[in-house]
């Protein structure tokens, strides 16, 4: 038995089909919507759409409509000599009129310097990812919520990450290799692999889509120093949306220049983009901070002051101890997180007083949603 309100009684208005629904509510469903929706024209491994909309006209309509015995709406069309049935759990879930009253909810925990306390929050014992679908849900929540989770107890083999993240799905190439190898070494293409401090960043913010998460994998770290830091770019940014409203929507607005020249390969990487961006529901979508690779700017001469000001402001709380965790990674931690959301830092550590070996993986972030949508059953 369903357990959606069945269909009470259906009439036609202009190009749609009104249907009041036994619970009260009224939808509205628009002819070419529901013969482009036709359930029947889904390809049944491939699972997508095999119906041309082009094969109608404007005009199609119902020939005939009803509730019929199985309390489906039947519908033949006035072209093709064809009958679609919509069941009513399928014409109530994908029901735009209800939909397009929803309130939004924003799916993520933001979080600040208070997160220090409730570590168990976003830590997940190795143990649990290896126990089943269960343990792989728990961490892929941290990650999708709160953007960040550190996995304790994992083997300290080399290469051992890749084992790890396959429980998620295929990791992300970059021209760093994979993993790639984070110790101090001469003549280093990325600052990250020194022992200096690293302010508080994302990584490869010059490709048109820089790498979802990040997983940094502790090996061996008994050095004086190289303690880690996360901030929640999303948190900082929404402070600063609600305090400093015209400088988040300067940055909001102004492409700034990120470059790469790496010396070992054979390629300059250039990306123009702006220092947040937001998605479809105006909820953040990413932030895109990283001094190092910022380029020289270019703007409109009118507007570089008023940038400045703004970017002075973003850098200070970006920075602020009241945003940041630390934590110190110990061989067998991954240090997970959301690349385009929550930077990372780490202090300055003293290469002659032990080792520090962390191995990086990147997965892009479709992947990480993807599958978290599929533990939980959802029905886009
Ligand atoms: C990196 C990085 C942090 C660290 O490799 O991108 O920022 O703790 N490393 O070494
Ligand atoms: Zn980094």
């Amino acid at each position: 038995m369903s357990h959606y309100p069945s269909i009470s009684s259906l009439k036609k208005n202009g190009k749609s089909i009104l249907v009041d629904w036994s619970d009260g509510e009224q939808s509205k469903f628009n002819f070419l919507w529901l013969r482009d929706n036709c359930p029947s024209e889904v390809h049944p491994t491939a699972r997508e759409r095999t119906f041309n909309l082009l094969t109608v006209t404007d005009d199609i309509h119902p020939k005939s409509y009803k509730v019929n015995d199985k309390g489906e709406l039947e519908i033949e069309w006035s072209e093709g000599d064809h009958t679609s049935y919509y069941g009513n759990d399928w014409l109530r879930h994908n029901c735009y009129t209800l939909k397009s009253k929803k309130k939004y909810i924003s799916p993520y925990f933001l979080w600040d310097q208070s997160m220090e306390s409730n570590f168990e929050d976003i830590q997940i014992d190795y143990e649990e990812i290896i126990s089943g679908d269960d343990g792989i849900k728990k961490w892929l929540e941290q990650l999708h919520y709160k953007g960040i989770s550190i996995v304790k107890n994992a083997p300290i083999e080399k290469e051992s990450g890749f084992d790890v993240i396959a429980n998620i799905s295929h990791h992300r190439e970059t021209f760093f290799k994979t993993p790639f190898e984070v110790i101090d070494i001469p003549n280093p293409n990325n600052s990250a692999y020194t022992a200096a401090a690293l302010r508080n960043h994302l990584d490869l913010p010059y490709y048109e889509i820089a790498p979802g998460y990040q997983f940094l994998h502790c090996l061996i770290n008994n050095v004086t120093g190289g303690e880690s830091v996360a901030v929640d770019g999303f948190k900082v940014a929404s402070y600063m949306k609600e305090n400093f409203t015209e400088f988040f929507e300067t940055l909001l607005e102004t492409p700034v220049k990120f470059v790469n020249r790496d010396y070992t390969s054979n390629a300059i990487r250039v990306m123009h983009k702006p220092l947040f961006s937001l998605d479809h529901n105006n909820d953040f979508n990413d932030i895109r901070f990283s001094v190092a690779y910022m380029g020289v700017m270019d703007c409109d001469p009118d507007q570089m002051d008023k940038f400045y000001e703004a970017y002075r402001k973003l850098i200070a709380l970006l920075h602020d101890p009241i945003f940041e965790i630390n934590f110190k990674l110990k061989a067998g931690d991954i240090f997970s997180f959301n690349n385009r959301r929550v930077l990372h830092g780490r202090k300055e550590y003293d290469a002659n007083s032990g080792e520090r070996h962390l191995q990086g993986y990147y997965i892009d972030r479709d992947e990480i949603i993807g599958r978290l949508n599929f533990l939980n059953k959802i029905n886009p």
